[in-house]
């Protein structure tokens, strides 16, 4: 069967989204900021801070390759993955994208003390965050299959999921 990839700004649920997706459905997880970070050894924010934001979208780009051979996955993108026109590529006719729809004020919230995105560590985090935000959503919108209102808690979420998909529960 096709991976499902579950894209959306940082903060919107991919990862417990796609846990909980994958435990209902007897499916794989996997994530991708994970598996960059194993294959190089080094934690996303090392990776930014020695190979800049640029070495860090090349290994992502790598990654959406290496996962697209894979089958019957369900796949929490980074944040930015779906952004890039060559990683919708790798997915876009075989993969189903599905973009979690979460308002900026719930991922705000959520990313309040948030210290692990490099992105995020800087002045102005919430104009940043705004910014970010607007640019990316209607990158998403065109690169999902689907949408799903992701603000509720990861296990309605992940029902939704399954049901707009028509997955076989376990
Ligand atoms: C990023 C999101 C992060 C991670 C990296 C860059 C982005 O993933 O890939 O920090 O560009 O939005 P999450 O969405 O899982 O936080």
């Amino acid at each position: 069967m096709n991976n499902i990839i579950l894209c959306g700004f940082m903060g919107c649920g991919k990862s417990t989204v796609g846990r909980t997706t994958a435990r209902k459905t007897g499916r794989r997880f996997l994530d991708m900021d994970r598996y960059i970070e194993e294959k190089a050894g080094m934690t996303v924010s090392e990776i930014f801070a020695e190979r800049g934001e640029s070495g860090f979208r090349d290994l992502e780009h790598e990654a959406c390759a290496e996962l697209s051979d894979m089958r019957n996955l369900i796949i929490a993108a980074g944040g930015g993955a779906l952004t890039f026109e060559r990683n919708v590529e790798v997915f876009r006719g075989k993969d189903t994208i599905v973009l979690l729809d979460v308002p900026l004020s719930v991922i705000r919230y959520r990313l309040r003390n948030d210290t692990r995105r490099p992105l995020l560590q800087r002045p102005g985090k919430n104009k940043v965050m705004e910014e970010l935000y607007r640019s990316r959503m209607p990158m998403y919108l065109a690169a999902a299959d689907i949408v799903v209102k992701g603000e509720s808690t990861p296990l309605k979420t992940a029902l939704a999921v399954i049901d707009r998909l028509n997955l076989k529960k376990k």
